[in-house]
């Protein structure tokens, strides 16, 4: 699926982590790609860049599957490690199984599976699979993982804050529990991006060997009326 394996991540960190003076945010570090090449996610490799948003449209028929499903096949939560070869991916939403395009959808949630082990070179990825109705993580937040997958079916996509719109001090306790929009967190509020529905995201986080200080920022979008229910995958490495 990827033109060659990616290469590995340095073991030596950079000689600007080691000596005795350290910068704390360097924001030109941080880089987004944004693309409609699928074999860009492959670019998370690079250093500086802390997200590969790969834009897409997926056939009607995953389309259509994905809004009835969200409308007749009530709520599902599926948080299990999934080795792409073996799993009987015919099982994953049983409710959902007699509407139109559940196989089409399938086939792509088993392709992003294949790709994220693929590319990480593992046998297995954390699945998690969840129609959502609330903002799960509705704050400004960076994830301590090394690289997360994520692709919105349906509804509205994950917000995040690039580098130059946002102050990595006012994070977590530094905001000290204001609310994102009083915090400081927020340097340009016209800033704040929303990754498009059915769009695949490799979000890179703070456990990345080089990327301590640099992880994505972001949070999990409201709800609106008209699109008041999302259906969230993620993928993890195991
Ligand atoms: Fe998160």
């Amino acid at each position: 699926m990827f033109a060659r394996v990616p290469f590995r991540q340095p073991v030596k960190p950079s000689p600007l982590l080691v000596g005795p003076f350290r910068p704390l945010f360097n924001q030109s570090a941080t880089k987004t790609v944004i693309s409609n090449n699928f074999a860009d996610l492959s670019r998370i490799y690079e250093d500086g860049v802390n997200l590969c948003l790969i834009e897409r449209r997926l056939p009607p028929t995953i389309e259509q599957f994905v809004y009835q499903a969200l409308q007749d096949a009530g709520s599902i939560e599926i948080s299990q490690p999934i080795d792409p070869i073996k799993f009987d991916f015919g099982r994953l939403w049983p409710k959902a199984a007699q509407l139109p395009g559940y196989q089409d959808w399938l086939a792509d949630v088993e392709m992003l599976v294949s790709a994220f082990c693929e590319l990480f070179d593992r046998r297995e990825a954390g699945l998690r699979l969840r129609t959502l109705e609330n903002a799960m993580c509705p704050r400004f937040h960076i994830d301590r993982v090394p690289a997360r997958m994520i692709c919105s079916y349906g509804g509205i996509g994950t917000e995040w804050l690039p580098e130059y719109a946002l102050n990595r001090r006012k994070l977590g306790i530094g905001g000290c529990g204001l609310p994102d929009a009083e915090s400081g967190l927020i340097t340009d509020a016209t800033a704040i991006r929303q990754m498009p529905a059915y769009a695949v995201s490799l979000m890179k986080g703070e456990n990345w060997e080089g990327n301590e200080g640099h992880g994505l920022v972001h949070r999990s979008p409201k709800p609106t009326a008209v699109q008041p229910r999302r259906l969230l995958l993620t993928l993890d490495m195991m």
